[in-house]
């Protein structure tokens, strides 16, 4: 299973540089506003917990896109086996300075040599929307082949239907990335198509600060 088998975005650098470029004001809001903490949304932690209970006992869980890695320490808090990945170096830096006991290592999801059937379960949370529409269902298909039979995949993501080009993000920090909304009927139909058997959906409306999303858990069928 060989990462050169998924095509690599062509604005991947323009993403890693945008969000090192906010790292430290992404931190600063989850800290101080509890916004992206899923302990502060009943909801979001629910869901994170039925798929830590889910993978219980299966084997390792990576965190991919795990930015600071707030979702990485709360799995591995609940006695989880997880390390996180991220694309930004400085979301790195962040994610080890707080969270010294865990394990976090530069990557792109598009760049992750996973071997097959080595992983109980992935996290995709919030970090997918990046990805270029054809480039999504490589990456959703590496991700179900690393899954052990019974492995989980957890996945939240902003739903619409547009590419909203950002230019400035957290804080009034220029950046420069796309946000590739999606449907979630046309986004399960992705996660099935790679393979997975899904588990549950969660719908989420708009809030004060955020636009409607979507959670969707599936499996690698036994
Ligand atoms: C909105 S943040 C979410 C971070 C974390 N999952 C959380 O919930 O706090 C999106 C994260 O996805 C990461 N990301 C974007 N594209 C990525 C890619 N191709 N591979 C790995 N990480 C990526 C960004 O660097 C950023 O840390």
């Amino acid at each position: 299973m060989r990462a050169h088998r998924i095509d690599r975005p062509a604005d991947l650098d323009l993403v890693r540089e945008s969000y090192d470029r906010v790292a430290d004001n992404y931190v600063d809001m989850v800290l101080t506003t509890g916004i992206g903490d899923i302990r502060r949304h009943p909801w979001l932690k629910a869901s994170i917990d039925a798929f830590a209970d889910s993978v219980s006992g299966l084997g390792p869980v990576l965190d991919v896109g795990c930015g600071p890695g707030t979702v990485t320490a709360y799995l591995a808090e609940r006695g989880l086996d997880v390390s996180g990945v991220d694309l930004s170096p400085r979301m790195v830096e962040n994610a080890r300075r707080l969270h010294p006991e865990c394990r976090f290592d530069v990557a792109s999801a598009t760049d992750l040599d996973l071997g097959e059937a080595s992983l109980g379960g992935v996290l995709g949370w919030w970090s997918l929307f990046n990805l270029p529409r054809d480039v999504l269902p490589q990456v959703l298909a590496h991700f179900a082949r690393a899954l052990k039979p019974g492995g989980q995949f957890i996945t939240a993501t902003h739903v619409g239907d547009e590419d909203a080009v950002r230019t400035e993000a957290y804080g009034g920090v220029p950046v420069r990335w796309t946000t590739h909304k999606w449907r979630p009927e046309r986004f399960v139909e992705l996660i099935e198509g790679a393979g997975l058997r899904l588990v549950a959906e969660l719908r989420l409306p708009a809030e004060e600060f955020t636009g409607p999303g979507v959670v969707v858990m599936a499996e690698r069928p036994v």
